[in-house]
């Protein structure tokens, strides 16, 4: 079983450079099916989410030449409509497919969704789209069936809940449909209007994407294009997190600063001070930090992908510190493995309270999702002794070579196969 094993690693220093994002990488390699022909995306981060996709996308019947610089994916030929639970329990962003499926050929039949433990983290808001859409919808057997007799036609859709993968399914099914979509009360994160300047650039008709409406007027058909995805903020934001933790300096390259603002203003309001360029960031937290209260909210409020790793930073500092996570209902799950190197937090519902410590104390860990997993590297780095991290699979869904990266800034980490 591979591991990671991280040790005391003093305050990080030197230049790191962020991938390209995964969150926006996956409904654009989705979003290929819209049309017949070559589609050249650069910046693809090399993970494991993003292989699961290739391999979905093959399983349909589309051709990818994978790349770090461009990848080609040419979707000329789609033979298949069923995507294999095999691959789809591995990942929830494959439901991400249902949408370019439906638009494509008035069918998809997606096995229900897997992907991080973080909660129940149900589809209803995708299909109460596709079903305004004008999709049939049936489910059973772990599967969701979705058909549709005639054309897709237009339709003003209100999501209940700002939902990325909703506002993003439903854009991908009803650029091909029949007049125009309205979506209201969209989520307005920085991978919605990268999807949706990719589709515009296959030819769809989008206007208002990163706002709270977004209309749609159906186009007959799109065509294929070139896109480089835009950088990965939340990777970005956990590396400003590694800086801020250990106290480091250095420079963060391929950012965008609007994107990572709502982390970088917390961490500003603890004491670290940054300054940016057009597409890097400097960051400086040798100064005493304070503690903070954070409040996970959709974009532009701070990200739940980021608590975990903040859970680690306000660990770091003296005084209480409040976490709310309203945005999923179980993403504590970090906190168990944290509290077994030192960490005082508690939990309370969607509430948990993080006193500061004097040292984490270096553990046997294990990643269970994601996001906490690269909370419990961050940990490592700044506790007493040694970290064993097992569960590193979570870690490569969503971090290219990150003990790679790490190790440059002269963090002590290690892989272990
Ligand atoms: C995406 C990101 C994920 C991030 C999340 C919130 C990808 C591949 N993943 O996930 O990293 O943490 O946005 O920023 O882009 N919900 C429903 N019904 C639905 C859909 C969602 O109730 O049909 C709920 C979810 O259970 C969750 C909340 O809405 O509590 C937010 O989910 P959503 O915005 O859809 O997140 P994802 O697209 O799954």
């Amino acid at each position: 079983m591979s591991k990671i094993i991280v040790k005391n690693s003093g305050a990080l220093q030197g230049e790191i450079e962020v991938s390209g994002s995964k969150n926006s990488a996956l409904p654009i390699i989705a979003a290929c099916i819209l049309n017949e022909g070559r589609n050249e995306l650069s910046g693809l981060p090399d993970l494991s989410d993003i292989h699961i996709m290739f391999s979905l996308m093959e399983s349909l019947g589309a051709r990818i030449e994978f790349a770090s610089g461009k990848t080609i994916v040419n979707c000329e030929h789609i033979t298949n409509y069923t995507t294999p639970y095999e691959l789809v329990g591995k990942m929830r962003g494959s439901f991400l497919l249902a949408g370019p499926l439906l638009a494509r050929a008035g069918r998809a039949r997606i096995a229900m969704p897997g992907g991080c433990p973080i909660g129940t983290r149900p589809v209803d808001l995708h299909l109460k789209g596709f079903a305004a859409l004008g999709a049939d919808i049936s489910q059973g057997h772990g599967y969701i069936d979705l058909k549709a007799k005639n054309k897709l036609a237009g339709a003003k859709i209100y999501l209940d809940f700002p939902s990325v993968g909703a506002t993003e399914n439903i854009l991908m099914a009803a650029v091909t449909a029949l007049g125009e979509t309205v979506i209201e009360n969209a989520a307005v994160e920085p991978e919605i209007v990268d999807l949706a300047e990719f589709l515009n650039k296959q030819g769809a008709q989008i206007e208002g994407a990163g706002t709270d409406t977004v209309r749609i007027a159906g186009v007959r058909e799109l065509k294929g294009t070139a896109h480089q995805i835009i950088p990965d903020r939340i990777e970005a934001g956990t590396f400003m997190v590694a800086f801020s933790a250990t106290r480091g300096t250095g420079r963060i390259k391929n950012i965008n600063f609007s994107h990572v603002k709502p982390v970088a203003a917390k961490l500003a309001e603890m004491g670290v001070e940054m300054r940016c360029g057009p597409d890097y960031i400097d960051i400086d937290a040798a100064k005493k930090l304070t503690t903070a209260d954070i409040k996970t909210l959709p974009f532009p409020g701070f990200p739940t992908d980021m608590q975990a790793p903040f859970s680690v930073l306000l660990s770091t500092v003296e005084g209480t510190g409040m976490i709310v996570e309203t945005v999923f209902e179980n993403r504590f799950l970090h906190v168990g493995e944290l509290k077994r190197m030192g960490a005082n937090i508690r939990i309370d519902g969607r509430t948990s309270v993080v006193e500061g410590v004097k040292r984490l104390s270096g553990a046997q860990v294990n990643a269970l999702d994601l996001r906490g997993g690269a909370a419990l590297v961050l940990a490592g780095m700044v506790a007493k002794g040694d970290t064993q991290i097992t569960g590193v699979e979570h870690i490569e869904r969503g971090y290219e070579n990150l003990v790679g990266k790490l190790s440059k800034i002269g963090a002590k980490v290690y892989s272990e196969k």
